[in-house]
């Protein structure tokens, strides 16, 4: 670990050549001070060019997270938000639950530059690299038990799709219960994690992960297709994509406060990609149910009309497919 890591990287985040001296300059310190921080940003499996003469470099240059640029972005509202900006961290989640637990407010926003064990639904990894995906937690707190947010995680999902919309990408839908889809393959994955009593009051740990710019390497360590904003066409900056995708957050969860899911319901089948679509449902058990999808239901269940009728199935460990 060293302290200098990240704020040498911010000045190599141009993607030009900085000599070993210019940053021990800069920062007073020596040059082997400065070796050290990169070995370490190495280890967070960040490329780092070394050339003799001329000093360190990126492979290109990368878009860092500045607080300013959120907070423009939120507009408004940003006195609400109690926003963090972290380096490194295990999984954004974990650490605001840990944090939600020992009282942090509500409303209160963790995002880093890297997580070293990012999480993903259905025990999935989210994998990590500086500069490839946005990644960060919104606490929001409930007076309602956890009993009344099976709604929420599709919710989420709106509120994703408002701020895509209005960030100009093109072609995104939603695919049961909350990825962000792309030409059939994942833009951005929500993973929500409560904590609280069944009947109050509740907290929800609402983490969200966007794809910026995924390198070949980590593309091959995703575990489904993934393409990102980059491949789209959409050069947003991290900074106007995090203050955007909060500012629709809070709409969404106010309104989800006041109304629950079924205020949100049309907007989110205006979006799901397989409304009225043949799939095919992965069961827990190893079995294959198809059938056609019909609707959703106020507390986020999918109709699913079958061979033996209208069934009802919850996410949890259930994957939807295409049935074609
Ligand atoms: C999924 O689609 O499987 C959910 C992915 C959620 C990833 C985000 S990244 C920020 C937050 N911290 C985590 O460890 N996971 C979520």
């Amino acid at each position: 670990m060293s302290a200098l890591t990240f704020p040498i990287l911010q000045v190599l985040s141009d993607g030009k050549f900085h000599s070993g001296e210019d940053l021990a300059d800069r920062f007073a310190v020596t040059r082997a001070t400065v070796w050290n921080a990169i070995q370490h940003a190495e280890k967070l499996g960040v490329e780092v060019f070394s050339v003799r003469g001329r000093g360190y470099r990126l492979p290109q240059a990368i878009d860092m997270l500045d607080e300013q640029a959120v907070l423009t972005a939120i507009g408004e509202q940003r006195e609400w938000f109690n926003l963090q900006l972290l380096d490194e961290i295990d999984s954004t989640n974990s650490y605001l639950m840990k944090q939600a637990a020992k009282g942090a407010p509500h409303v209160t926003c963790v995002a880093a530059h890297i997580q070293t064990s990012g999480k993903g639904r259905r025990g999935r990894a989210w994998v990590s690299h500086l500069g490839a995906s946005l990644t960060f937690s919104l606490l929001w707190r409930f007076n309602c038990g956890a009993a009344a947010l099976s709604g929420l995680s599709l919710a989420v999902g709106v509120a994703l799709m408002r701020a895509f919309q209005q960030l100009g990408v093109p072609g995104v839908c939603l695919k049961w219960p909350n990825d962000v889809l792309y030409d059939n393959r994942k833009l951005a994955g929500i993973l929500i994690e409560l904590q609280g009593d069944m009947d109050g009051p509740s907290a929800a740990v609402i983490g969200v992960g966007v794809n910026l710019r995924l390198p070949e390497q980590v593309l091959k360590r995703i575990d489904q297709p993934a393409i990102d904003l980059a491949s789209i066409g959409v050069a947003v900056n991290q900074g106007e994509l995090l203050g955007t995708l909060l500012r629709h957050l809070a709409d969404v969860l106010h309104a989800f406060e006041d109304d629950g899911f079924v205020a949100l319901r049309a907007e989110w089948l205006s979006y799901h990609v397989y409304h009225n679509r043949p799939v095919r449902m992965l069961m827990p058990d190893g079995r294959d149910v198809h059938g056609t999808v019909r609707d959703v239901a106020e507390d986020g269940i999918l109709l699913v009309e079958t061979a033996l009728g209208l069934q009802r199935f919850s996410a949890g460990e259930i994957s939807l497919r295409t049935g074609v």
